[in-house]
């Protein structure tokens, strides 16, 4: 859902966005483009799956990979130790593919009526979820799982659930999300502590 190009390609040249901020990054001159520019090996390798969800993503975005950029689209891999989970968030700006390659998966996400949608993935298999809507993938496989995720934008953004409620800075006032949760603000310090 990014915008259309104007051109074949624009890599990015992401020094030099950082001091002219654009929507999007400017490109670096055709002349200088290589073959290396449409190349990125960044998700060969497993992520790190000791942390405390149990499971990393590695993305291949505008960011990392310059090449996508203009193009409208990027990928990741993300990695899950057995029980592992990619804990609840949402893209603004891109609707995701999650391919399952490894493990077994449980995905799903919310709709605007507060519908829960999911499925138990197995490799080979596809789940989408729509631009926006929250959504987490769980391992509840045996042994470690991987999925392969995809993304029409270059930059899919992701908003967090819990970091974004319990973990901004500065953060929201313990009233505001003792009130919207219904629990005592007690046990809105206790979460964020861990955030
Ligand atoms: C999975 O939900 C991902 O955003 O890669
Ligand atoms: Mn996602």
């Amino acid at each position: 859902s990014d915008p259309d190009a104007l051109q074949d390609f624009c890599v990015a040249n992401l020094k030099l966005s950082n001091d002219t901020p654009i929507n999007g990054f400017v490109c670096k001159p055709a002349s200088a483009v290589t073959s290396d520019d449409f190349f990125f090996d960044g998700l060969s390798k497993e992520g790190n799956t000791s942390t405390t969800f149990g499971g990393t993503v590695t993305p291949a975005n505008v960011l990392t990979f310059p090449g996508l950029n203009t193009l409208g689209l990027s990928m990741n891999r993300v990695d899950y130790a057995p029980g592992g989970l990619n804990p609840p968030h949402s893209h603004p700006h891109a609707s995701e593919l999650v391919l399952a390659v490894r493990g077994e998966l449980l995905v799903g996400f919310v709709s605007t009526s507060n519908v829960f949608y999911s499925k138990v993935l197995k490799p080979g298999e596809n789940f989408v979820i729509p631009r926006g809507l929250v959504h987490f993938q769980y391992n509840v496989g045996k042994g470690k799982a991987t999925a392969i995720t995809t993304f029409d934008s270059q930059l899919p953004g992701v908003v967090i659930a819990a970091s974004t409620l319990f973990g901004s800075k500065p953060d929201i006032p313990d009233k505001v999300l003792a009130k919207a949760f219904q629990v005592d603000e007690k046990i809105v310090k206790a979460i964020k502590s861990k955030f």
